[in-house]
């Protein structure tokens, strides 16, 4: 009989030393049975102890081709969903803190996705003219909506392709749930501003006329990253007016103004790949989350690069730092005990139907 798993609360007052040592030890046991995946946002005590790491897209198809009986998620929860989604069903993805959230994700849910179709569908048929796309930084039941509807997910380093292949389908896009990186995806397939409308979720049919919906060629949830909103185009100005020869790089989460400013915009492995290869004794302003910055500035400096943090303020993706060294080691100790805690089991019906939309993109791209 398995015995219960090891409590959290003896984890909870460890020094982040003796966690370390312990993480290691963990590893050390578990061997080739576990991975550790992190995202580049993680924070560094917890991003050293990543067997492999990426951006989103990087992470599903890593997900996909690893063997090892465990994949422990040191992301965010919508990551490991995509995990147990795409690995074998004998594999199990675990996320070290259950509260490890994304604030956009949780700002559109099944059930006012579902009421805006309907609402769509007093206009036109959305099933034949709207293609749904979420972005993967939503739950698995939205990607499930998308696979059931002809829809497809996208990351920030393939929306633009996703967006091509969705257009050529249908006329028009619902797209869910981060309005930026909709915007800016379609401002770069050259579809016109005033052809994408925002769909504000809390007003009755978005608060837009039947004519616009029927003119709108991309409508544009109404959700946000609260982390990248904090870059402002005035930061941008104020950079480059002390530093001419600087140069701006932006996530697609950050807003319209931020992204048309800056000379990059991508992904978080776009970020890191461009300051790498960027000339020594260049000077960066990064409008991304701040532990990647941190980590760039320190890794680049014996370069002569300078990499500079875009916002004046302390900006970090304070759900994914929820996975900290205590709750790592809690997690692997445990499976060294053969216990799995925080397991993420997607449904089967939603895992199909979401995995049939994750598999349309990981075709496109
Ligand atoms: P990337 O796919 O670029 O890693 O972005 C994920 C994310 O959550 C950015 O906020
Ligand atoms: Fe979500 Fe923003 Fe954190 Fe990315 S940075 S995981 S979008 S809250």
């Amino acid at each position: 009989m398995q015995t219960a798993a090891i409590a959290f609360d003896r984890f909870k007052p460890l020094q982040d030393d003796a966690c370390e040592s312990r993480i290691l030890a963990a590893k050390a046991a578990l061997g080739k049975r576990a991975v550790i995946l992190g995202h580049h946002y993680q924070r560094a005590d917890v991003y050293k102890h990543a067997d492999l790491s990426g951006d989103s897209l990087g992470l599903s198809k890593l997900a996909t081709q690893t063997d090892a009986d465990y994949i422990v998620f040191c992301g965010v929860h919508f990551m490991a969903e995509v995990a147990d989604i795409l690995s074998r069903p004998e594999q199990t993805a675990i996320l070290p803190d259950m509260s490890a959230g994304c604030s956009m994700a949780d700002m559109a849910s099944l059930a006012k996705v579902e009421r805006v179709w309907r609402e769509i569908a007093t206009v036109l048929d959305p099933d034949e003219h709207v293609t749904p796309i979420t972005y993967i930084n939503s739950a698995a039941d939205l990607k499930a909506f998308c696979g059931e509807h002809g829809g497809i997910v996208c990351t920030s380093s393939n929306a633009q392709l996703i967006l091509d292949w969705a257009m050529r389908r249908r006329e028009k896009v619902l797209f869910f749930p981060d309005q930026h990186l909709g915007r800016w995806s379609g401002y770069m397939n050259g579809i016109k501003p005033d052809e994408m409308l925002v769909w504000d979720f809390d007003e009755p049919m978005g608060g837009l006329t039947v004519e616009q919906i029927k003119k709108a060629r991309i409508l544009l949830w109404k959700g946000h990253c609260s982390v990248h909103q904090m870059f402002q185009a005035q930061h941008i100005i104020n950079f480059r007016d002390q530093y001419p020869d600087g140069m701006v790089i932006s996530h697609p989460e950050c807003n319209f103004e931020v992204c048309k400013l800056s000379d990059y915009v991508g992904s978080t492995d776009f970020i890191l790949k461009t300051l790498k290869e960027a000339k020594p004794g260049t000077r960066w302003l990064v409008g991304t989350e701040l532990n990647l910055v941190n980590r760039m500035a320190e890794l680049l400096k014996p370069e002569g690069k300078v990499v500079q943090f875009m916002a004046p303020t302390v900006c970090m993706c304070s759900t994914m730092a929820r996975i900290d060294p205590q709750h790592l080691a809690w997690a692997l100790e445990n499976l060294v005990e053969g216990r799995v805690v925080n397991p993420i089991r997607v449904p089967a019906r939603e895992a199909e139907l979401a995995r049939t939309a994750l598999k349309r993109m990981l075709e496109v791209v």
